[in-house]
């Protein structure tokens, strides 16, 4: 006759690492004491409650020994608790699981097929482990499935089709298995309850099936650093409970689908880095929750649509090293949320036309590389946060607004290669945070003003090749922290000051009319 059932069973917490994977191991180790004859009791508990830190663990006898044991274990949570070897075959025979844990483990070999048997599953968790082997086909007669993580092991093979039979399914995560191959299968479509569709840093390969489109309660999807190309399907416009798209470092092709704009609860949309060609449709200007958009490194053309000034949430736009062409829209002004706005490596014209004044959290500025005309916008200055601002090689005319150094927490100010003029405010002794100080390759007159000496932070100080003239002013030897001069093809006189900071590991004056050194 088997023993009770109140005595094959013995809880225990998730911590106790030195029972668990002998345990899993077949290999017998004595019991701790507190797994008694109460143990069952608990067992209840932990089941009714659908508490799931408590770890119920089988045993015959005294000794724990193999797990195909208790068949009326329903939660089996081993997560964390340094499991090595293989996963038993013998858990399939477990047939009243509904939860199996054994993640963030060092398991090896394969997940094996007889899983797939356990017909109550609900939630199979295998994630960070070393498992090797393809995930079995069997995997689609699990259904009543509600979560499933394998990322973070080293999978390979296909996903299985029979995928798409899992109706009950709202977590997929499989990312972080760079040897899984083959197509995300169009019967993705199939599984109608999914949330989160996680395939990042895997192989998967091939367009993203328009069945997507039928996943209606889908949140993310997160198919990022993959092998995927095609076209972003039309159809991703009906997946509209979609927060979060992540679909960059892929090699997607063709144009942005003007369907994103129905997907009114999306927050995070990163596109960037693929091969995206055309317009970025206007219709994103739909999509009020929107807060992160990044479409960088792609081949991008046309204007930045004026309708992303209808987007109050916006905090970053990065739109970085594309084609795009037109003004950068003033309508931005209305994103009061904007924190970052990169623009640069683009063909940007005409004049900088935003008003600053109501960017009260804007941090970073960078429009560099572009064909940006006018003067550098006075109204940076009204970003109080303001850290970093990169307009160089542009064609900026006018002088350099004074203004910009009232800001105390500037610490990169490029304005290379534009054709600015005008002279150095002597206020720049007032920016005290600045650390990257980049005029050079402008038509900047007068003298390097002596109050650029109260920038103990300054790093890096570049006015080369403009029209400075007078002498190099003995204050430089304040910059405590100055490692590259380059005053370099200026008209500066005089001679060398006599102490130089003693951080400096790079100067360049040549090309003036410096006298020789005593
Ligand atoms: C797992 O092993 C590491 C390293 O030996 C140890 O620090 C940690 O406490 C162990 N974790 C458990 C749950 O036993
Ligand atoms: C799935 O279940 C069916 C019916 O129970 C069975 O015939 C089939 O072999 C199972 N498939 C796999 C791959 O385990
Ligand atoms: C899904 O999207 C396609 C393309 O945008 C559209 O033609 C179709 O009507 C949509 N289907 C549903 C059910 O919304
Ligand atoms: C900002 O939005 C308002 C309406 O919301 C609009 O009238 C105005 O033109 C917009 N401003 C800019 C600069 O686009
Ligand atoms: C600006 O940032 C602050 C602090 O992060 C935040 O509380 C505030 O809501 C932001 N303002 C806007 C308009 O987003
Ligand atoms: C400047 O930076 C400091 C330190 O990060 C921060 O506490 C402060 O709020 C910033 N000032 C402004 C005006 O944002
Ligand atoms: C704009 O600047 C680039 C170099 O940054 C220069 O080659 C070009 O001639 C300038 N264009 C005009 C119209 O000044």
């Amino acid at each position: 006759m088997p023993p009770p059932a109140a005595s094959r069973l013995a809880l225990l917490v998730r911590r106790l690492a030195f029972f668990v994977p002998a345990v899993v191991a077949g290999v017998p180790v004595p019991l701790p004491e507190r797994a008694g004859p109460g143990a069952a009791a608990m067992e209840g508990v932990a089941a009714a409650g659908g508490r799931r830190r408590a770890v119920v663990v089988a045993r015959v006898g005294p000794q724990p020994v193999r797990m195909p044991l208790a068949p009326s274990l329903k939660t089996l949570v081993l997560s964390g608790t340094n499991l090595t070897g293989t996963i038993p075959p013998q858990l399939g025979d477990l047939a009243a699981l509904t939860e199996l844990d054994v993640s963030k483990n060092q398991l090896t070999g394969a997940i094996p097929p007889e899983l797939c048997r356990l017909a109550k599953l609900e939630s199979l968790a295998l994630n960070s482990n070393s498992l090797r082997g393809a995930i079995p086909d069997g995997i689609g007669n699990l259904t009543g499935l509600t979560h499933l993580t394998l990322y973070d092991n080293e999978l390979s093979g296909p996903i299985p089709p029979g995928i798409g039979g899992l109706k009950n399914l709202q977590v997929l995560r499989a990312g972080g298995n760079p040897g899984m191959k083959g197509p995300v299968p169009a019967e993705i479509g199939g599984c109608s309850s999914l949330t989160m569709l996680g395939l990042a840093e895997t192989g998967v390969s091939g367009s993203l099936p328009d069945t997507i489109g039928q996943l209606k309660k889908v949140e993310t999807i997160a198919i990022y650093t993959t092998l995927l190309s095609g076209r972003i399907p039309e159809s991703i416009g009906n997946c509209t409970a979609l927060t979060s798209l992540y679909l960059y470092q892929n090699s997607l092709s063709g144009p942005i689908p003007a369907s994103l704009g129905q997907l009114r609860k999306l927050q995070t949309l990163l596109l960037w880095q693929n091969q995206l060609v055309g317009a970025i449709p206007p219709e994103l200007g739909q999509c009020k929750e929107l807060t992160l958009i990044d479409l960088s490194l792609n081949s991008l053309t046309g204007p930045i649509p004026a309708s992303l000034g209808e987007l109050p949430n916006l905090q970053q736009l990065q739109l970085s090293t594309n084609q795009l062409t037109g003004a950068i829209p003033p309508e931005l002004s209305n994103c009061t949320s904007l924190t970052d706005i990169e623009v640069d490596n683009n063909q940007l014209s005409g004049e900088i036309r935003i008003d600053f004044s109501r960017l009260r959290n804007l941090t970073l500025f960078y429009a560099w590389k572009n064909r940006l005309t006018g003067r550098v916008p006075a109204g940076l200055a009204e970003c109080p946060g303001m850290q970093a601002v990169d307009l160089s090689y542009n064609n900026l005319t006018g002088s350099i607004p004074k203004e910009l150094f009232g800001l105390q927490n500037l610490t990169k100010l490029l304005l290379l290669n534009n054709e600015l003029s005008g002279l150095v405010p002597p206020e720049i002794g007032d920016c005290t945070s600045l650390y990257r100080l980049r005029l050079n390759g402008n038509r900047l007159s007068g003298t390097v003003p002596a109050e650029i000496g109260n920038l103990k932070s300054l790093n890096f100080l570049d006015m080369s090749d403009n029209h400075l003239v007078g002498p190099i002013p003995a204050a430089i030897s304040g910059c405590a922290s100055l490692q590259f001069l380059d005053l370099h093809s200026n008209a500066l006189s005089g001679s060398l000051p006599d102490t130089l900071p003693r951080s400096l590991q790079l100067i360049d004056v040549s090309d003036n009319q410096l006298a020789p050194a005593r």
